[in-house]
């Protein structure tokens, strides 16, 4: 079965073809940010993520709780390189589309991925940066080599239940490996290497990750690891 992603309207994300499923924790260390393991989570070939946050099984959906749910899509649709801005360091180009879910992979001990750009002529420096481009898990960052290549690490197809443990609050869906993801009319989504999906049921940006799990401190009915 083709692994596919469908947003089902005002209800779950249907997920087929047996992609992975982990719960994992951000976690705060010395040098920064790190991915710690959370639960361990039932593997199935068709399965339905809540979308909405209200589930009393998270992360799946319990069938009932999403009757009033309004979960319309609002993101844009174009591809990421269309929506990107082109941020120009001397030793690499960051192309940057601003979606953010707020998990903080991108402030190193060197500063941030923006701070660090103008010092890229380093190699050193280069070399922090598209780690810390990589490491983001909504995937707004994509670094390109000055010879055109574009630097991005190859990811398992995957989708990871983020917990973010330095906030106390759950996060989104952390979705690799390129995998495909559908609206109900059957339309495509770019596809895009990393992405992170909402399942609080609260972003402005539908199908994804805003990061309105902060402001609305949203624990999923399992708590947090
Ligand atoms: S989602 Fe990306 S841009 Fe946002 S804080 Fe995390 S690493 Fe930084
Ligand atoms: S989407 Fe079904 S309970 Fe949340």
């Amino acid at each position: 079965m083709e692994k596919v992603i469908v947003v089902s309207e005002n209800g779950p994300y249907i997920v087929r073809g047996g992609i992975p499923l982990v719960e994992k924790r951000i976690t705060k260390t010395s040098d920064g940010w790190e991915w710690a393991e959370g639960r361990e989570l039932p593997q199935k070939e068709v399965y339905a993520l809540c979308r909405c946050g209200k589930s009393k099984n998270a992360p799946f959906c319990d069938g009932e709780s999403h009757k009033r749910f309004k979960g319309q899509e609002t993101a844009d649709r174009r591809p990421f390189e269309e929506r990107a801005e082109r941020l120009e360091g001397p030793g690499l180009t960051i192309l940057d589309d601003r979606r953010c879910s707020k998990s903080y992979f991108c402030h190193t001990n060197d500063g941030s991925t923006w701070e660090m750009l103008p010092r890229t002529g380093d190699p050193d420096v280069k070399e922090k940066v598209v780690r810390a481009c990589n490491a983001c898990p909504s995937g707004r960052t994509v670094a390109i080599d000055r010879d055109g290549t574009v630097l991005e690490d190859e990811l398992p197809e995957r989708i990871t239940v983020i917990q973010h443990s330095y906030d106390r609050v759950g996060s989104g869906l952390y979705v690799t490996g390129g995998i495909k993801l559908v609206s109900p009319d059957g339309s495509e989504y770019p596809v895009q290497n990393r992405m992170v999906l909402c399942r609080c049921g609260n972003s402005r940006n539908k199908p994804f990750c805003d990061a309105t799990h902060i402001n609305s401190r949203f624990k999923d009915s399992n708590g947090l690891p």
